[in-house]
């Protein structure tokens, strides 16, 4: 199952991911963690320290551009750096997208990410994607067919408008979503319920302001050291026990 979240910067993306991620695991599932946010910190917020990113293979290819080592076409060398590029962790592995080095166009790294998730999902439970913020991922179709995309909001309207924006954006680029929700943080607001509501998209969960999750960022430490018995936590889940996520 592929798994997007997505909203606009600050809401909350990284915090919902990675304790979905720490939920997962903890049920034994297999899980692929992509951080394709180009200020990538999943990684901090998982407690692991990641070297390699996919933006660090386009120098490398750009080198060797007709040197191809072993008679690998460029698909199938790239293909075979990604797979180097992962990184294993206890309980679940972790891709980072990374930032593009060098001047350029950013999507060829987004072309290599979209080709290859597909395949590689194929050997998890779950692939859990903490998008970049706003909307861009979509129109680039890096999040194209994903089994659930979550859209988290903070208290602010323009993070609403994202959500809102998303169907209208999906169907103009032909992307179908299996299912779209969106998980309110930072505490409920009956409004954007409502609004949203209107749109067809159900509020699926609500994280409270954690005291925990402050602290833990304030003192650089991960956020999936959070306690079991944590509000934000219990919200997520109860995301995930929910019996519509299926
Ligand atoms: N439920 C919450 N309670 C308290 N602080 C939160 C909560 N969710 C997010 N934050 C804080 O908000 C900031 C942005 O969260 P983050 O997950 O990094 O956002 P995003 O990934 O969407 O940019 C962080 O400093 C984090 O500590
Ligand atoms: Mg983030």
């Amino acid at each position: 199952m592929i798994v997007a979240i997505s909203g606009k910067g600050g809401v909350g993306k990284t915090v919902f991911s990675a304790l979905t991620i720490k939920y997962l695991t903890s049920k034994g599932k297999k899980v692929l963690a992509v951080d394709a946010d180009p200020d990538a910190n999943l990684a901090e917020a998982l407690g692991v320290e990641v070297e390699n990113s996919i933006g660090g293979i386009r120098e490398e290819l750009q080198k060797i551009q007709h040197k191809i080592p072993g008679g690998l076409t460029k698909e199938a060398f790239l293909q075979r750096k990604i797979q180097e590029i992962i990184s294993e962790h206890k309980g679940f592995d972790l891709l980072v997208m990374g930032r593009a080095e060098g001047q350029g166009c950013y999507c060829w790294v987004n072309n290599i990410l979209r080709e290859n998730i597909d395949k590689l999902s194929a050997n998890y439970d779950f692939t859990i994607i903490d998008c970049e913020a706003g909307l861009e991922h979509l129109s680039r179709r890096t999040t194209k067919d994903v089994d659930i995309m979550f859209v988290v909001l903070d208290q602010s309207r323009l993070s609403l408008n994202t959500a809102l924006r998303i169907k209208e954006l999906a169907k103009e680029v032909d992307i179908n979503f299996k299912k779209l929700f969106i998980v309110q943080n930072k505490g409920q607001n009956k409004n954007f319920e409502k609004e949203a509501g209107k749109e067809g998209i159900k509020v699926i969960g609500v994280l409270p302001e954690d005291n925990e999750i402050v602290r833990l960022y304030s003192e650089g430490k991960a956020i999936t050291g959070i306690s079991e018995k944590a509000n934000a936590y219990y919200s997520v889940k109860q995301v995930w026990e929910n019996q519509n996520i299926y």
